[in-house]
């Protein structure tokens, strides 16, 4: 059990560090979290109108969660699920900005491409397919995360669906204001230059 507790807090060290807080720190926009909705991630960097700093945010934030999982994997499939579980924790409740951290979506998606990829890439699929519709972010997420439990069950076994519903009920909490403006009509579409409270 060492292992698997070295796991889990070694994953939530790296799915803590806040990659788009610090890198819209460092491309001079000042603190993310006075901007649009006041999230660390990437859809809300990319409200700066910095499409490669969204993406960079993007690809690091799915890369500390698939990166977690993937060394984890080591040390057997218990491990790298504590671990994914962990970096998942890490980017949601941060030690280091008081528990207040992200909405968990870049994050989430990294860790099931390195749990099970077909499980990631209907995920990835779905949140794209998704957002080219209706051009939301949020349920974008909410849809995507909300059937894994399903497809990581199916294709990955009940380790692997039992990850998903922890990642997606994570996912749904962080969601929270989200919600209430898609079901008030007052969420702000990909793109619009409408303010997103939260
Ligand atoms: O990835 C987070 C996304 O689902 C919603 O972000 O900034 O619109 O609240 P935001």
């Amino acid at each position: 059990w060492p292992y698997l507790l070295a796991a889990a807090v070694a994953g939530y060290l790296l799915g803590s560090i806040p990659f788009g807080l610090v890198l819209s720190r460092i491309a001079g926009y000042g603190d993310i979290r006075k901007i649009g909705s006041g999230n660390i991630g990437a859809t809300n960097v990319l409200r700066t109108g910095n499409k490669p700093l969204a993406a960079l945010t993007l690809v690091l934030d799915s890369g500390k969660g698939a990166f977690a999982v993937l060394v984890a994997s080591r040390f057997g499939p218990d491990a790298a699920v504590l671990a994914g579980a962990g970096s998942m924790l890490g980017h949601t409740f941060p030690v280091w900005l008081g528990f207040n951290g992200g909405k968990g979506v870049a994050t989430a998606l990294g860790v099931l491409l390195a749990v099970s990829w077909p499980v990631g890439v209907i995920a990835c699929l779905t949140w794209l397919l998704v957002a080219f519709a209706l051009r939301y972010s949020s349920l974008s997420a909410l849809v995507a995360l909300g059937i894994s439990p399903l497809t990581g069950w199916y294709f990955a076994g009940p380790q692997v669906g039992q990850l998903c519903a922890f990642i997606a009920v994570l996912v749904y909490i962080r969601h929270h204001a989200n919600i209430r403006r898609l079901l008030k009509g007052e969420e702000p579409r990909i793109g619009s230059k409408k303010k997103a409270e939260s």
